[in-house]
């Protein structure tokens, strides 16, 4: 479904994304891990259209994605959310996810009730008419999980969706994030939690200094000693036997 090769991006001196292989198949859930700085959402954007790489070349379902701007990508079927969440704070809850879906129906009436479907599915409904800026953090993150899926995407992008939030807030994104691939979403899952992330992803792939230096099962990859080295630290190889 999503095939990287060889993207490379450069800012000035620094390589942020170098010579980066992937494939994602349709249906996979991946995960991507990596320390501060690796890379991971530069590698967002590129693949989304918000930068476009230096070198190599990414394909989405046989589109080159090349020269396409973020629009035209998401209307292919490509969406991603922000790390740092960006709601129209002003809006209501209800209307920011309206935006997304007024990207795929051209009628506000059925946008809306698609929306209010989405709400439903994430578990927003009863915050509908909030103003999105009063959410708590655990809410907001879901809220740019139900403003990615108003799009209707078959590939989703969630960068950090988990970060923050308390052990019920972090267990309730988990069981979406289950639902929505177990009904035939492909997600692409950059994640610092490594606990959720060895329960979600089917596979992991390991960015370190823009450079993908590992991928495989979880299991596989969390006793990789390069991964132990550059990332997890001997004490986690420990926690997990
Ligand atoms: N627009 C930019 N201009 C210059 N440097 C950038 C830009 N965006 C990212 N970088 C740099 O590229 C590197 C990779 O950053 P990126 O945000 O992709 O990392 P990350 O893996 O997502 O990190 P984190 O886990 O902290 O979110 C970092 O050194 C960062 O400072
Ligand atoms: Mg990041």
């Amino acid at each position: 479904m999503l095939a990287l090769e060889g993207v490379t991006k450069r800012f000035g001196g620094l390589t942020a994304v170098r010579a980066v292989d992937l494939r994602v198949e349709r249906g996979e859930l991946v995960g991507i891990i990596g320390p501060n700085g690796a890379g991971k959402t530069t590698l967002f954007n590129l693949i989304a259209g918000a930068q476009r790489p230096d070198e190599g070349r990414i394909v989405f379902d046989g589109a080159d994605l090349a020269g396409r701007p973020p629009h035209a990508i998401c209307r292919l079927g490509l969406t991603r959310t922000f790390q740092l969440v960006k709601p129209f704070g002003s809006l209501s809850v209800e209307d920011n996810v309206l935006v997304g879906a007024l990207t795929r129906v051209p009628s506000v009436r059925e946008a809306r009730r698609a929306a209010v479907e989405v709400l439903e599915t994430c578990g927003l409904g009863p915050f509908r008419d909030a103003p999105a800026r009063t959410l708590p953090i655990g809410l907001r993150k879901r809220l740019e999980v139900a403003r990615a899926l108003a799009t209707r995407p078959r590939l989703v992008l969630l960068d950090e969706v988990m970060a923050g939030l308390n052990p019920t807030e972090l267990g309730r994104i988990l069981e979406l994030i289950r639902r929505l691939h177990a009904d035939g979403l492909t997600l692409l899952v950059i994640e610092h939690i490594m606990a959720a992330m060895m329960r979600l992803a089917q596979r992991i792939v390991v960015l370190h200094h823009g450079e993908k230096i590992a991928e495989g099962p979880p299991a596989a990859v969390a006793r990789d000693p390069r991964v132990v080295d550059a990332y997890l630290g001997e004490e986690f190889v420990l926690a997990q036997d």
